[in-house]
């Protein structure tokens, strides 16, 4: 699309599915009152802004605080189920913040003044776009700059009582809360040989060494997972204690391997990933979850147990997550023991979500 204050613009399809149906789009200066450029978003424009950056900060923030107005709060009366609805209002007021935009050619921002600090930040995008003018939701730059901070600084872990890099397209363990249900598991882990299954980070790899677990081996299927794991595993000096595999599809790297405990923060939203990130938290038709229950047994002391977190947002939308991972689990000849579980809110959906720790065993008349 041509705008006059920019020449030629595209909408990569990366950001096309956060924006949705965008009605026109128009360009706007940021020192425009945010109440305006509220309501053109609240219309289903898409508003392309311009000028000093504090401006489009300040544009932006106005709107995120007044967000609920971008959508009727007696939307989708047809959806039935009231979380599923929840689920699809928050959807569409995500939606309308990310039509706020300004435009970027390469690493830098066009017509915006005042820019913070902002090289390198084309490594978050899926797809680099050299050589054309990209149009960006503020939304998604602001959180690419905190990711960026977040890269440089370290992500505080309490329960490390240590800071951690997090790596582009890496899943961000920022829910202290969930990582904390670990701990409460040294009984269980120290002295035992551990597989951190999805490792991310590496963050429940390098807990389960710090709980006192023998040795400790992490794996994913993330190439910038496995690389940010080890990265972690360096800056924490935990070399001698945790083993870094990858990338590689579930036990695919490990063949042979077996485990007292095996950790799996699992991805626990039903739904297709469209990025690199989103595989982290998207199971599609939870066959994810499935082809982990069908090959955990041949990676498990006879003794061993699995320790599952996983959330009930996709049963609570009525799409039976729990009542399929009890399914899994007990057709693997596998039992749920203790049950540990947090109450957050969710931030994928919207809403409360309950996560559980579940401590899986084997069914005590198999052998
Ligand atoms: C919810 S994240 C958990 C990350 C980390 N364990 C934590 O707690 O912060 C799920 C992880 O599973 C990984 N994953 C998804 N599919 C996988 C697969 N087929 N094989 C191995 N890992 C996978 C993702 O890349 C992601 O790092």
């Amino acid at each position: 699309m041509v705008l006059s204050e920019f020449g030629e613009v595209w909408l990569p399809d990366a950001f096309r599915s956060m924006v949705g149906a965008v009605s026109e789009f128009e360009a706007v200066e940021a020192l425009e009152a945010p109440s305006r450029v509220l309501r053109r978003l609240k219309a289903g424009m898409g508003v392309v802004l311009y000028g000093p950056y504090p401006y489009v900060d300040g544009v932006y923030r106005y709107c995120q605080r007044f967000g609920k107005q971008l959508v009727d709060p007696d939307a989708f009366p047809e959806i039935g189920n009231r979380f599923e609805r929840m689920a699809a209002r928050t959807a569409a007021r995500k939606q309308g913040l990310h039509r706020l935009f300004v435009v970027a050619e390469g690493e830098e921002l066009v017509r915006v003044g005042d820019t913070p600090q902002i090289t390198g930040w084309t490594q978050w995008l899926e797809e680099p776009f050299r050589g054309q003018r990209i149009l960006i939701p503020v939304r998604r730059l602001q959180r690419i700059l905190t990711d960026m901070r977040r890269m440089k600084e370290g992500l505080r872990i309490d329960a490390l009582s240590d800071t951690i890099t997090v790596l582009p397209h890496v899943y961000i363990p920022s829910d202290q809360s969930v990582i904390n249900m670990f701990t409460n598991k040294r009984a269980e882990i120290a002295g035992k040989r551990v597989l951190d299954m999805g490792t991310g980070t590496g963050v429940l790899a390098l807990l389960a060494a710090r709980l006192g677990a023998s040795e400790v081996t992490a794996s994913d299927n993330n190439p910038n997972a496995v690389e940010n794991a080890r990265l972690n595993v360096r800056r924490l000096g935990m070399e001698d204690g945790v083993r870094v595999c990858g990338p590689s599809d579930l036990f695919s790297g490990l063949q042979g391997a077996v485990f007292d405990v095996i950790l799996f923060n699992a991805p626990w939203v039903l739904g297709k990933a469209t990025t690199l990130y989103d595989r982290a938290i998207y199971d599609e038709g939870y066959a994810l979850i499935r082809r982990f229950f069908a090959s955990v047994g041949d990676h498990l002391a006879v003794k061993g147990r699995i320790l599952l977190q996983y959330s009930n947002i996709s049963e609570l939308k009525g799409e039976g997550s729990i009542s399929h991972l009890k399914e899994v689990i007990s057709e693997a000849g596998l039992e749920i023991g203790d049950v540990a579980r947090v109450r957050r809110k969710s931030r994928v959906l919207g809403g409360w979500e309950t996560v559980f720790l579940f401590e899986i065993e084997r069914r005590k008349w198999v052998k």
